[in-house]
């Protein structure tokens, strides 16, 4: 019997993407798998909407926040990391894992963070090598205006790191037109594939920065990644195939769909569960400005307790 997950994600996958994965196994040095990767990466290209590298990781979406932190960082740089929820939080972890200096924007959760403020720290701390921020807040159900926000930060030498693992596929993100120099993502949640893979894409402004380090990290090495498919059509180490299989096929069904389309089936949605929240007067967490469109969170009313409603 299949089960509803009581979680933001792994999100519920259609038949076709679970089959696809049952398909025989290829060899992932193979001509076979040199095409299936860049049919994939096209595809991932056209949700992200970009021309920029990109690139396919086996691991969680962390893996690609890790790999984009890692790359950029060297002991000691500044990073402005916006802290919206429990995964600005992480990337302020990850900043510190590998010796950076983090800067931090904190903002009450449930709200968004102000661009303006950014403009501010940016002014005062011109050394600041990285911004970073979440799109879509999972932990509170509040999304950051990345379009605001890169819209400043195209002006400083900053490369601007944006979360879109809970965001795209199913909210408005447009990697080219936010001035995004590095976007992470990760297949479980509005791709609607399993978990699993990441996704990362790397803009010039941010390859100039990255080809001048030396790597911290050997697993996640995106001069690595970008040796190996652009001389291959290759991934450095093992992929996940099968996995891979999957994600084709989802991404496949969320082009069909038209991503404009999905957009706004998810803002929709995210209308009617909020009016039917506040119609049985549970009071919505997010701010209303800052609201996802594609988590909604509210608070449990008195005498609910979350670990026996969402039976782990
Ligand atoms: C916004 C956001 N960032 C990062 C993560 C971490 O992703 P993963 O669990 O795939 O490593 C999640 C997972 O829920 C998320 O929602």
């Amino acid at each position: 019997m299949e089960k509803l997950i009581m979680l933001p994600g792994p999100t519920k996958i259609p038949s076709e993407v679970l089959l696809a994965m049952a398909k025989p196994i290829i060899g992932h040095r193979t001509k076979d798998f040199g095409e299936l990767l860049e049919d994939t990466i096209e595809k991932l290209k056209k949700v992200f909407i970009t021309d920029n590298d990109t690139f396919i990781v086996t691991g969680s979406g962390t893996a690609a926040m890790d790999m984009a932190i890692s790359n950029v960082i060297n002991k000691g740089d500044k990073v402005l990391t916006i802290i919206t929820g429990v995964f600005g939080e992480r990337f302020a972890k990850i900043v510190e894992t590998y010796g950076g200096e983090v800067v931090k924007l904190e903002v009450e959760y449930g709200d968004m963070a102000d661009a303006k403020v950014v403009k501010e720290i940016l002014d005062e701390n011109e050394d600041i090598k990285a911004v970073t921020v979440v799109h879509n807040e999972t932990s509170t159900g509040a999304r950051n205006d990345i379009e605001a926000i890169g819209k400043v930060v195209k002006d400083y030498d900053a490369i601007y790191i944006v979360d879109t693992i809970s965001s795209l596929g199913g909210d408005y993100v447009n990697v080219d037109k936010f001035n995004i120099d590095i976007c992470v993502t990760g297949s479980q949640k509005c791709l609607a594939a399993p978990p699993g893979l990441a996704a990362i894409t790397v803009s010039e402004k941010a390859w100039e920065v990255i080809e001048k380090n030396t790597p911290k990290n050997f697993y996640l090495n995106l001069k690595e990644y970008k040796n190996y498919y652009y001389e291959k059509k290759q991934t450095p180490y093992t992929p996940a195939v099968n996995l891979v299989f999957a994600l084709n096929k989802a991404l496949e069904l969320l082009l069909e769909e038209g991503l404009e389309n999905r957009v706004r089936r998810h803002e929709n949605l995210a209308k009617i569960v909020r009016k039917g929240l506040e119609n049985l007067n549970i009071e919505l967490f997010a701010k209303e400005r800052a609201r996802s469109i594609t988590v909604t969170s509210a608070k449990y009313p008195e005498g609910i307790d979350d670990k026996e409603f969402r039976v782990y």
